[in-house]
């Protein structure tokens, strides 16, 4: 059985878009993955098949509708147990452990809006997940729901070779990475650092944590300060259990 995704949108035509090609390409082409777009347009209202309203209580834009969301989730076959996603920028920040959530089970089911957004009753009634990208506002969920596929597919079984699957886990633990070098040794007047040319895989390993370490204090202190917690937590673990089998109890 495949890994699904059902995607509800206006641009049915922006998919499989940028992964149809590469390593996404590739199982998607070998059924590892299957992408299938369902356009809410079908589910829109009158001649003009409208799937927008104006918002009640004033204001600029429109607001996709309810029934039109429910009808197309009504419409669609998705696998038992794939979690339902809007993405907004009004949504919890996307994390590597999502990801993984995602890539385990069956499938996602990504609902892609344009305008101003979609009627809160129906992304309630329906258990539907609100997820953001990050802190900016795209011209609407699809460019969003690629970047979520994209981060999904490259950790479906086969998708990637061994050599990868090591880098995620090395994210996975809370840190970003350490700087990358390859040949020349020497380019434009700068030096690979020397530990690197050692041969010494103790001590190249001891200096990636530690750059590992500072790049991450710098440049998101947010993910520091919880790897920070959690080392912390770690070692008083650590400590209770060395305690408790030198007493045996
Ligand atoms: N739609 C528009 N902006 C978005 C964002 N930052 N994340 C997810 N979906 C979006």
């Amino acid at each position: 059985m495949s890994w699904q995704a059902t995607i509800l949108t206006l641009f049915p035509d922006m998919f499989p878009g940028p992964l149809g090609l590469s390593l996404a390409g590739r199982a998607l082409g070998g059924g590892v993955w299957s992408c299938q777009t369902h356009d809410l347009r079908q589910h829109g209202l009158g001649r003009h098949r409208a799937v927008d309203d104006t918002p009640f209580g004033g204001g600029a834009g429109m607001v996709i509708r309810a029934d039109v969301v429910d009808a197309a989730l009504s419409a669609i076959q998705a696998p038992e147990g794939a979690p339902r996603v809007f993405l907004t920028p009004r949504g919890r920040p996307l994390r590597q452990q999502d990801v993984s959530r995602y890539a385990q089970g069956p499938g996602v089911v990504l609902l892609c809006g344009r305008f101003e957004g979609v009627d809160e009753r129906v992304l309630e009634a329906r258990g539907i997940e609100q997820v953001s990208i990050g802190d900016y506002v795209l011209s609407g969920g699809e460019t969003a729901a690629l970047v979520l596929l994209d981060a999904c597919v490259r950790l479906l079984p086969g998708v990637m070779g061994s050599d990868e699957s090591g880098v995620e886990e090395s994210f996975s633990d809370g840190l970003l990475e350490y700087p990358h070098y390859t040949r020349p040794a020497s380019w434009d007047g700068r030096d690979v650092p020397e530990v690197l040319l050692s041969g010494n895989h103790a001590a190249i390993a001891a200096w990636r944590q530690k750059q590992a370490e500072e790049i991450t204090r710098e440049r998101r202190p947010d993910l520091w300060s919880a790897w920070l917690d959690r080392r912390e937590r770690n070692e008083a673990a650590a400590g209770r259990s060395g305690q408790s089998g030198r007493t045996g109890v």
